[in-house]
């Protein structure tokens, strides 16, 4: 990582020092959430599957009918050119692409060209506690009628109100039910239950984002032998269940101890949970699964 903590931006097919990374009030991605992004890490010079976030970002775009104007290669090496210029290896990636400039007004048609900007600095994972407190949401999740939450957009309004629940509430996430009832996902992050080792995760069509982690976890777990199920989960399921964890990008994989003031299994990290966090940590620096920086 470069030393003086100014971090080179992209923007534009440009890099700027953090302090000048700037983009216009009039870019639709502030003024209506028009846009989508990703956020990805790299670990040990390898950025964890690159090819899969891209693939997402492109599936987003095309849902929001935004045409980012790059191939998938070109993004991909501008995500790598922005690592090499911060000289990193481990890093948090975001990739946003909004809109673009345009005049007041919803109308899409009226930006001509996307904004596209990378961003690659040190994070750590966002909870700081072995395992964390969670409860479950009077906020449901957007429902897919309404705005998939598959698309990894800019909008997530929904799931920042959730999280200020939780905060008001003293704890740390949110367990976000469907319109359904059925448990969805925490504000960012996908969610596991263990019940008799079984391992049961909400279907995407429940209306969650597909999370890689999420996607990584279930290989992880099916590799180490657990029957893995996607079905609905009750709010009645999440507080009897064995084990509960949660999956991101920025979180990694977080254990849930107690929700709603019940305590989960005995209140710390459970065995299976345990075991995928161990496994995980050996898959994420694997360059089998993702894209050497310094290639
Ligand atoms: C709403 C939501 N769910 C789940 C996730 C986890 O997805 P991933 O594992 O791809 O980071 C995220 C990540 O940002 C998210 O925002």
């Amino acid at each position: 990582m470069v030393k003086n903590a100014e971090y080179l931006i992209y923007i534009n097919g440009k890099f700027y020092p953090k302090s000048e990374a700037k983009i216009s009030v009039y870019d639709h991605g502030l003024l209506y959430g028009d846009g989508v992004y990703e956020a990805i890490r790299a670990y040990k010079g390898v950025v964890f599957k690159l090819k899969e976030h891209i693939d997402r970002l492109f599936e987003s775009a095309k849902s929001i009918k935004l045409d980012i104007g790059l191939s998938k290669k070109e993004m991909e090496e501008i995500v790598i050119e922005t690592l090499r210029k911060n000289d990193s290896k481990d890093a948090y990636i975001r990739i946003i692409v909004t809109r673009g400039v345009g005049p007041m007004g919803v109308d899409p048609r009226n930006c001509k060209k996307p904004t596209i900007i990378v961003i690659a600095e040190p994070r750590e994972p966002i909870f700081k506690k072995e395992g964390i407190e969670a409860m479950v949401s009077s906020i449901r999740r957007t429902p897919i009628w309404a705005l998939d939450p598959r698309i990894k957009s800019l909008n997530y309004l929904n799931n920042v109100l959730a999280k200020i629940e939780a905060l008001s509430y003293g704890v740390e996430e949110a367990i976000m039910p469907n319109e359904h009832g059925y448990v969805a996902e925490a504000s960012t992050e996908n969610i596991f239950i263990v019940k008799n080792n079984k391992i049961i995760t909400p279907p995407v069509n429940a209306g969650i984002l597909k999370g890689i982690t999420r996607d990584t976890v279930i290989d992880i777990a099916k590799e180490l032998g657990y029957e893995v199920v996607e079905r609905n989960i009750t709010v009645h399921e999440l507080f009897n269940a064995d084990e509960v964890f949660v999956t991101g990008t920025a979180a990694e994989i977080v254990p849930i101890i107690k929700i709603n003031g019940r305590i989960i299994g005995n209140g710390s990290p459970g065995p299976v949970t345990r075991k995928i966090m161990e496994k995980y940590r050996e898959v994420c620096i694997d360059p089998k699964y993702g894209t050497p920086i310094y290639g």
